[in-house]
């Protein structure tokens, strides 16, 4: 597809993360320059990440530097040299069930991490600022599928507490620098490369070791699963679609959840189908060849029993949608575990 000229540089955080190396990856395919940021957090297997980076360095239009979110004077002095065009902050501190145990990882990634970008992208004036959300932020909302116009202030957890606050800063960034924001909410997303701290890696691993599996809530539960290719294709559309303030609250389509004061929007990424845990768990079954020891367990704290998306916004934006099956992206994910891992 055609790209703007002036939108060539992309800064991206969390490279070296699973959504992180899937759209560098991505783009650098479609000769954008691309600079990497990721502190290495050892959150999940260090290792998986110095792989991811390897990776893609082997195409000169990519570099990247180590360093922690909250050091800002490290932040900046790599935006400052590199001069991007677009940032596409994806680095956090990840994973709802964590932030049970350590809040304060959090508040440290993603509440300080987030201002210092979204401090360098008002001082560079990028063109457009994009940052990762969460389905979380629905938190205790029932009404389904979720769309981005529904009020959404039932946080369960300090994870999705945090990224909520994240909209929040980033609408006022928006607002009052004229920074076009846009926030990505994604749905559960799994693929190659994926996360060792989430359901389908953690599945896939047990039943071929055969350790037995923790199904919560009896696996009654919901999940919009979001096949990561379909994901970072969306991210690279939306860096197209960049919001401009509305000069009257009129002019928002009812669909669009463009603020009426500020150049910002926030995005749902998800399939817009959902899965039932227990039949996420068979076609994982089937993929593997092999059978689960299932442990069934009562729901976690923090958890919620559904996400779902409405992913209408999207496809008016981009005339794109995610589509792959869950049962398609399973194969695939365990087809690169195996090769990966050897078993
Ligand atoms: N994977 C999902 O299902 C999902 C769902 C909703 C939202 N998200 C959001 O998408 C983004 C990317 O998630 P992911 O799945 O690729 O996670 P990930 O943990 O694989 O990637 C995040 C990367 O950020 C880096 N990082 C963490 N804290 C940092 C800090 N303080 N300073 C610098 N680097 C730091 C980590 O080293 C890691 O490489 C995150 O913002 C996450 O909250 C992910």
């Amino acid at each position: 597809m055609s790209t703007q000229t002036d939108m060539r540089k992309v800064l991206i955080t969390g490279t070296a993360g699973f959504i992180g190396f899937h759209l560098a990856k991505l783009l650098l395919a479609e000769g954008f320059r691309v600079k990497g940021y990721d502190g290495m957090t050892d959150y999940y297997d260090v290792t998986l990440k110095q792989r991811r980076h390897s990776m893609l360095l082997q195409n000169p239009n990519f570099s990247a530097k180590e360093g922690m979110l909250e050091d800002q004077a490290s932040f900046d002095a790599l935006a400052d040299e590199f001069q991007p065009d677009v940032i596409v902050h994806l680095a956090a501190q990840a994973g709802v069930r964590y932030s049970l145990e350590n809040p304060r990882a959090y508040i440290d990634a993603n509440v300080i991490g987030t201002f210092n970008v979204m401090e360098a992208a008002r001082r560079l004036d990028v063109k457009h600022l994009l940052m990762a959300s969460t389905s979380s932020v629905y938190g205790a909302n029932e009404e389904m599928p979720f769309t981005e116009t529904e009020k959404a202030d039932t946080q369960l957890t300090i994870y999705a507490a945090t990224k909520k606050a994240n909209e929040s800063m980033g609408h006022s960034y928006a607002h009052l620098w004229d920074l076009p924001t846009t926030m990505f909410r994604f749905f559960t997303v799994y693929g190659t490369w994926g996360r060792p701290d989430l359901a389908l890696y953690k599945f896939v691993d047990a039943i071929l070791d055969d350790r037995p599996i923790n199904i919560y809530n009896q696996g009654d539960m919901y999940r919009d699963f979001t096949y990561v290719d379909d994901l970072v294709r969306g991210i690279r559309l939306l860096i197209d679609a960049v919001p401009e303030r509305p000069a009257t609250r009129d002019d928002i389509p009812k669909w669009d959840s463009l603020s009426p004061a500020a150049p910002f929007r926030v995005v749902n990424i998800g399939n817009s189908e959902k899965v039932r845990l227990l039949d996420f768990v068979d076609a994982i079954e089937e993929a593997l060849g092999k059978k689960a020891v299932r442990n069934y367990m009562e729901m976690q704290m923090g958890d919620v029993p559904a996400t779902w998306a409405d992913a209408t916004l999207l496809q008016e934006l981009t005339s794109y949608r995610p589509r792959t099956d869950y049962k398609d992206g399973i194969a695939k994910f365990v087809a690169w575990f195996r090769e990966y891992y050897g078993k």
